[in-house]
């Protein structure tokens, strides 16, 4: 286990509703305290109440995506200025569905990394390979690809960010990396992190995603360059969130 404090953030995708999300909130909150930083991205109607339910404890709370532009023109979009309004400290940027389903490039991501920045907001940058990627060997060149458009965009800030690997064959289908194929990817990304911005990537949490759950969590975070979770399904059930929490604790 290294000695960088864990972070774990739940991914809510597009699930829950008023009356669930102060349910989960209610048992996480409960839970504390966490020897780790916690987080949830609910979806963005649910941000002000989130910000409410969670006043007074240490639990952050973040968005699952933002627009690239300031403001503007840009119907259904959100910026990353309307997420520091409303408390976020996070937002996730590039997660394999937004990739897969919107059709967002590596630019794009990068864009939205930065815009998050200037807005004081922190980007979890999502990567991550197709299983035709893995089995093809492509794994390093994709994961590597994805990052150096967000390292080129960022430049001297590109420390600030936090970086998740999330293999798109091991999200929501119950197959999760084994805990040495995700410390090998993370290794990778820390070295060109490091490349990038020397020292600082020693510092910076870099965060496995994909069926995590509370019985693979600890050996997950056991990792020399794991340094916690985004927790997809498993983050909306309370109890199972908080023993996640509790394994990177
Ligand atoms: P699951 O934990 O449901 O596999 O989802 C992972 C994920 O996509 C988090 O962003």
């Amino acid at each position: 286990m290294n000695t960088r404090r864990k972070l774990v953030v739940g991914n809510w995708k597009m699930h829950g509703s008023r009356k669930g999300n102060a349910e989960l909130l209610d048992g996480i909150a409960g839970a504390r305290p966490f020897g780790c930083d916690v987080a949830v991205c609910p979806p963005f109607p649910y941000l002000a109440e989130t910000a409410v339910a969670l006043a007074g404890t240490d639990i952050r709370w973040g968005a699952q995506d933002c627009s690239a532009h300031e403001q503007g023109a840009y119907t259904g979009e959100v910026s990353a200025g309307m997420l520091q309004e409303f408390g976020c400290r996070y937002v996730i940027v590039g997660h394999s569905e937004r990739r897969a389903y919107h059709g967002e490039s590596d630019q794009l991501v990068a864009d939205k990394a930065k815009a998050a920045l200037a807005r004081g907001v922190t980007p979890i940058v999502c990567v991550g390979e197709t299983l035709a990627q893995r089995e093809a060997g492509e794994t390093a060149d994709v994961v590597k690809r994805q990052l150096a458009a967000v390292i080129h965009t960022l430049a001297h800030c590109a420390g600030e960010i936090v970086v998740a690997y999330e293999p798109v064959w091991a999200i929501g289908t119950g197959r999760t990396a084994t805990p040495e194929q995700a410390q090998a990817v993370h290794a990778l990304l820390r070295a060109q992190l490091r490349a990038a911005t020397g020292s600082r990537a020693d510092e910076m949490k870099l965060l496995y995603g994909g069926s995590v759950k509370p019985d693979n969590a600890r050996e997950l975070f056991a990792q020399a360059d794991i340094d916690g979770g985004l927790i997809g399904g498993a983050s909306l059930k309370a109890a199972d969130f908080v023993a996640i929490c509790r394994a990177a604790g």
